[in-house]
């Protein structure tokens, strides 16, 4: 019997698959920790899990970590390689519902989506105004995108429908794309930082990336631009950005954050800003197909077949 570990919470999703004869699943809630000596060939695990050296050493016989998203900050993987251990993700099955989340925190903040709710739930709403809650047009403006990977090149494509020109930085040019959407890519994240009203972030959190997103980035910005976050919290140097939102010197939506689940207590009372729980392939249909790739790469690596979207 071949068994595998898979994170109790995305119990729903594996409840529409078959389980193969002679494998066997076992549930880890999130608060559990790994079970020592456990017999598992493979761990599906989610973003929230670190699974570093010491993790894998806990299962003495793995030999694949299929995290269930298409970021892998969460694993280590020189210690992967070091073991001979296969790590998956899920790229692709989640490019459009993190494209439509971060065009949904675009026009959120850009018409002050969140305070106009709040000004209607408490009943304190006393009609329309021609100077309520002002917001500013996406028409005519550009869209920055840090990064032209598979999500950032999927947001550019939306940005004409808006009306917005597109520019981007990232280390590929992409040609093919930059024709489809007319977008213009720039020599480095500064000066994309100074042309957009709306930067927002696609990269992935790496050693290169992490704090990229940093104070005279922030700064280079124009006033009253719009960050938009729904990549990984810490590309961006979070203090820097609080401080310049309390300011009132730009707006953003963020989707992630440096210390999940912590967030910044210096937002909760912005207007600003508007705050999301990590939300960004949450769609029913995204989830039960990340879902679904993880697993389908945890038993071919377990069968000893290639996996479907290997990372090592
Ligand atoms: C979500 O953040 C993912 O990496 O899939």
């Amino acid at each position: 019997m071949t068994r595998v570990l898979v994170s109790a919470e995305v119990e729903p999703f594996l409840a529409r698959r078959m389980v193969p004869d002679g494998v066997g699943v076992d549930l880890l809630g999130p608060a559990e920790p790994i079970p020592a000596g456990g017999p598992h060939l493979g761990i599906l695990p989610l973003l929230t899990r670190r699974i570093g050296g010491p993790e894998m050493d806990r299962l003495p016989a793995l030999r694949v970590v299929a995290n269930m998203a298409v970021g892998y900050d969460n694993v280590d993987l020189d210690a992967a390689r070091e073991r001979g251990i296969r790590v998956t993700n899920t790229p692709d099955v989640l490019t459009g519902a993190t494209a439509e989340l971060t065009w949904a925190l675009i026009l959120a903040v850009a018409r002050r989506v969140g305070e106009g709710e709040r000004l209607v739930r408490p009943g304190v709403w006393t009609g329309w105004s021609p100077t309520q809650l002002l917001g500013s047009s996406l028409s005519g403006k550009t869209l920055g995108l840090l990064g032209a990977g598979r999500i950032g090149r999927e947001v550019g494509r939306r940005a004409g429908a808006f009306g917005m020109s597109v520019a981007y930085w990232g280390r590929t040019a992409r040609p093919e794309w930059e024709a489809e959407c007319g977008a213009r890519r720039v020599a480095d994240p500064t000066e994309l930082a100074r042309l957009s009203d709306v930067l927002s972030i696609h990269l992935a959190s790496t050693a290169d990336t992490r704090g990229l997103v940093d104070g005279p980035l922030l700064d280079a910005m124009k006033p009253g631009a719009i960050l938009v976050n729904t990549a990984r919290g810490d590309i961006v140097d979070e203090p820097a950005l609080v401080e310049r939102l309390v300011a009132g010197r730009l707006r953003a939506g963020l989707d992630v954050y440096a210390r999940e689940p912590a967030v910044p207590e210096a937002l909760l009372g912005l207007e600003n800003v508007m705050l999301l729980p990590h939300l960004g392939s949450g769609t029913l249909e995204t989830r039960q197909a990340m879902f679904d790739l993880a697993w389908d790469n945890m038993l071919r690596v377990a069968a000893g077949d290639d996996p479907l979207t290997p990372v090592v």
